[in-house]
């Protein structure tokens, strides 16, 4: 996994759920948004959009203060689709760092008309 992410944010307190945890629609968004940034980069300069967001595992619990990155890696190209990688990582104000969840997503390349375009082989 890249190591540089591709998001990084320090928790709010508004994005907390009624136990104190991050609710997990932010850090949804936040994987939405990086794994979008990251697909943009191979899609030859068409948009994408989210088609798929895959086995999102939340693996730890993140608080209001701690610090999340988000580092996503492309993992295959299709014809239209890109799948990519996803790991949120927490950093806590006590040093302490672990992986707060992993996903995968797949998004597709569209032309102006929404409909899916090539921008790889495939298999
Ligand atoms: C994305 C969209 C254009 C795909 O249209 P479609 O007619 O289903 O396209 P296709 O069936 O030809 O599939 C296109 C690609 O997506 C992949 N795909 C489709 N559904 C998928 C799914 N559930 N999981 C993984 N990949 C999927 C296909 O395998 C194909 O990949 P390939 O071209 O690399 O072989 C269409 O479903 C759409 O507009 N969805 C709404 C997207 C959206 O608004 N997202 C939220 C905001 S960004």
């Amino acid at each position: 996994m890249d190591k540089i992410p591709v998001l990084r944010e320090m928790m709010q307190p508004k994005d907390q759920n009624v136990w104190g945890r991050i609710g997990g629609a932010k850090i949804l968004e936040m994987i939405d948004l990086a794994s979008g940034t990251e697909a943009m980069k191979y899609s030859k300069g068409y948009r994408v959009v989210t088609v798929a967001i895959k086995e999102v595992i939340f693996k730890s619990p993140v608080y209001p203060a701690d610090i999340l990155s988000v580092y996503a890696k492309l993992n295959r190209i299709g014809k239209s689709s890109l799948t990519i990688d996803l790991e949120a990582e927490y950093l806590r104000r006590d040093g302490t760092v672990g992986t707060a969840a992993t996903a995968q997503t797949v998004f597709v390349a569209i032309d102006d008309d929404g409909n899916p375009v090539q921008i790889g082989e495939g298999d």
